[in-house]
């Protein structure tokens, strides 16, 4: 983890990205009409903000704020090796010490890229978290898949079983370069991935995935188990039958949707002295401007206008879109960090400058009284 002294420079560095960002937003014009994506924030406080050290059992990384791993993997488009490593070091400049990947990410790719970029630092100074669930396969026929992008050279299939795992990490480890990952979350064990049958991989993964997990944990070859899920169903019935300590929550909570999370996740995660990692926080790029909703084409019915609608209140109080997305997923108290993705190193300034602004609290208010979040929603500050 950073000392403070490395924070204080990485805050100075994220309050050049804020002016940075007002300009590049200015040149680039985000594609929302006559509202404010990103830049023109007007105070700036100085620090990620901070999990409160031990002040509770909830899994505590250092500060509420860490980067995915998806872009790392080439989704939706091929991220060049040097954008790829130049966004990796913008984080670390700024301060950034949680870095999310998996071996689904562009199969293997993604690992193997963080890997490069994280040897030779002390693995005591970040915090990394991969997952399991699919094992890979050398194929050269394979190229993009689905929403994988390039040569991938690998395919893969599901596998949750006491053995998969334990292989899974360690082929992890290899191509991370690294001897231990802070976090393993089971991945994508949902209906979605899965079809109608994936009530029985659950059952693999309660007899197999889970007690492999707490397993290696006590012997240490990994620090923490959850799971990294785009459902909700998935993690309370982990919670009933094993002892995880954190869940990854993709795509269920953020400003567009979060009652759900809010009303039956968070709760029980609170009962389990579980925490909470926010993946997708940007709605894969719709909160920051991109035309594009999680991973398929559609937009849901009414997302058009209520973005614009929040857009326009952010601007008003001298915010933007983006900045108010990522805040509002860092804010509930069992939540121990947001990670949004960044394509390159003006996103992952730009996602870190966000971090620091200071939200009028009447922003927050207004979008309650207009309905546009829950009335019950914690908000920053
Ligand atoms: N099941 C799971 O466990 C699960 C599921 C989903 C996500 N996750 C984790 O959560 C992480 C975050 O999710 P995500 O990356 O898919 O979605 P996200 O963080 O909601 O959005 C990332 C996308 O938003 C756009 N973006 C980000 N910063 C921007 C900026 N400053 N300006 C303009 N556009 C910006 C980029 O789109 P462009 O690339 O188009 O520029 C980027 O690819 C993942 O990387 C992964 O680690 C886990």
């Amino acid at each position: 983890m950073p000392n403070r002294r490395e924070f204080l420079v990485g805050a100075a560095a994220a309050a050049a990205a804020t002016s940075a960002s007002q300009l590049l937003a200015a040149q680039n014009g985000p594609q929302l009409s006559n509202t404010n994506v990103g830049g023109n924030n007007q105070g700036i406080i100085s620090e990620l903000p901070e999990n409160p050290p031990l002040a509770s059992k909830l899994f505590p990384p250092e500060h509420k704020f860490g980067v995915g791993g998806t872009q790392l993997g080439n989704i939706f488009k091929v991220t060049p090796d040097e954008e790829a490593e130049n966004m990796l070091e913008a984080c670390w400049e700024n301060g950034v010490r949680y870095f999310d990947t998996s071996p689904f990410y562009g199969m293997g790719l993604s690992e193997r890229r963080l890997g490069h970029f994280l040897n030779g630092k002390p693995p005591q100074e970040y915090l990394l978290s991969s997952k399991i669930g699919r094992l890979l396969k050398a194929d050269a026929s394979v190229d993009s898949q689905g929403n994988w992008k390039g040569d991938l050279n690998f395919s893969y299939h599901f596998d949750y079983t006491a053995a998969g795992t334990r292989r899974s990490i360690e082929d992890s480890l290899q191509r991370l370069g690294v001897p231990k990952i802070d976090i393993v979350y089971i991945h994508d064990l949902t209906p979605g991935m899965l079809g109608k049958d994936w009530r029985e991989y659950l059952e693999t993964a309660r007899k197999g995935a889970m007690p492999e997990l707490s397993r290696m944990r006590e012997e240490g070859i990994i620090g923490h188990w959850g799971m990294g899920v785009n459902n909700i169903e998935t993690c309370l019935a982990a919670m009933e039958s094993a002892d995880p300590d954190v869940m990854l929550q993709a795509t269920k909570y953020n400003l567009m949707d979060h009652e759900e999370v809010l009303n039956r996740l968070f709760p029980k995660c609170r009962e389990n002295d579980v925490s909470v990692i926010v993946g997708a926080p940007l709605g894969a790029g719709f909160l920051a401007g991109v035309n594009r909703w999680l991973y398929s084409d559609g937009i849901p019915d009414g997302y058009w206008e209520k973005r614009d609608r929040i857009a326009q209140i952010a601007h008003q109080h001298g915010i933007d879109l983006r900045t108010a997305a990522l805040q509002f997923t860092a804010a509930p108290d069992v939540v121990a960090a947001t990670i949004p993705g960044a394509r390159n190193a003006q996103q992952a300034r730009e996602n870190r400058a966000s971090m620091n602004v200071r939200i009028p609290a009447e922003f927050w208010q207004q979008l309650k009284q207009e309905g546009l979040i829950a009335q019950d929603a914690p908000t920053p500050g």
